[in-house]
């Protein structure tokens, strides 16, 4: 295979509680992983010589280029050189809680490990991803999913959303660190897979349980970001939170038609995109 251009999917949080600091300076924590189609396209070529082309300004100024990283691990790792051309069309904002950078990483690990036929397995593919960070090994397998610890500790739910997401992202670049730095942990008080699994059909109790830890810390640096949820809410949704560390913030909607006008609403100032279930192939 000379060639191969893959989807790297974007997720959001459904929850994220930060529960204690570790003695390895990382925090556990239990979230809800659910994948969006939102996706960057990265198209992989065997080349002469090394080169990494993308139509985004912001990750060509990156120096930290997760992908780039990826590549140099499993060189590391495998003791061979992987020699391409990388091109990425970036649609995932960039720092925005969507997970774009984690997913971008643990793509390459996937599409390297079957483009060069390395036969590495699933378990070899996640020891690597965390290393490269918290969120990438779950994008090794992106369906919804309940995790631990740093996040790669990750249970399947067999659970999709039946209902339109709606993303609002208003191009605030969040630093990850700073906003677990600012965080006090505490354990929740209700298992967050317990209350997912009740409460899937009642979003009354779900907005009573389910929280973001890092709202109260991000919405108070960036007062914007709890504009959006309270106007998410005024639009109609039923239920709004922000994602990972924001900035974005994402409002799930019974009704497709109210979800459609509340994106007309907030695409004239920020970037948007609407999760439809309805439209889907496959999400996984
Ligand atoms: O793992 P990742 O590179 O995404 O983490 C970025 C930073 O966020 C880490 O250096 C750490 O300070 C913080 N972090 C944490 N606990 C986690 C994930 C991230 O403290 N579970």
């Amino acid at each position: 295979m000379d060639k191969i251009t893959v989807d790297s999917l974007a997720k959001i949080n459904l929850g994220l509680n930060v529960i204690r600091k570790r003695d390895d300076g990382y925090h556990d924590l239990e979230t809800i992983f659910i994948p969006l189609l939102l996706a960057d396209k990265i198209t992989f070529s065997k080349s002469n010589e090394f080169s990494f082309r993308t139509d985004s300004d912001l990750l060509n100024q990156l120096n930290d280029n997760l992908i780039i990283k990826a590549i140099r691990l499993l060189e590391d790792f495998t003791k061979r050189k992987f020699v391409l051309d990388i091109f990425v069309e970036k649609i995932i904002p960039i720092g925005g809680g969507l997970g774009g950078g984690s997913s971008n990483a643990a793509t390459t690990l996937k599409a390297i490990n079957k483009m060069f036929d390395l036969g590495l397995d699933y378990t070899q593919l996640s020891s690597l991803a965390i290393e490269l960070g918290s969120d990438v090994p779950y994008f090794l397998n992106p369906v919804t999913s309940y995790a631990e610890s740093r996040g790669e500790l990750l249970y399947p739910l067999n659970i999709e959303i039946p209902y339109p997401i709606l993303i609002i992202n208003p191009r605030i670049k969040i630093d990850t660190a700073w906003a677990f730095k600012k965080i006090k942990p505490v354990p929740p008080v209700k298992n967050l897979r317990q209350i997912f699994q009740e409460s899937l059909a009642d979003f009354d109790k779900l907005k009573s349980y389910v929280k973001n830890d890092f709202e109260e810390v991000v919405f108070n640096e960036f007062p914007l970001l709890k504009q959006i949820k309270e106007e998410l809410y005024k639009q109609g949704a039923e239920f709004s939170l922000m994602s990972g560390t924001g900035s974005t913030v994402y409002g799930i909607f019974f009704n497709l038609q109210k979800a459609y006008l509340a994106e007309e609403y907030f695409k004239q100032n920020y970037f948007t995109y609407l999760n439809n279930p309805f439209t889907k192939g496959s999400i996984t």
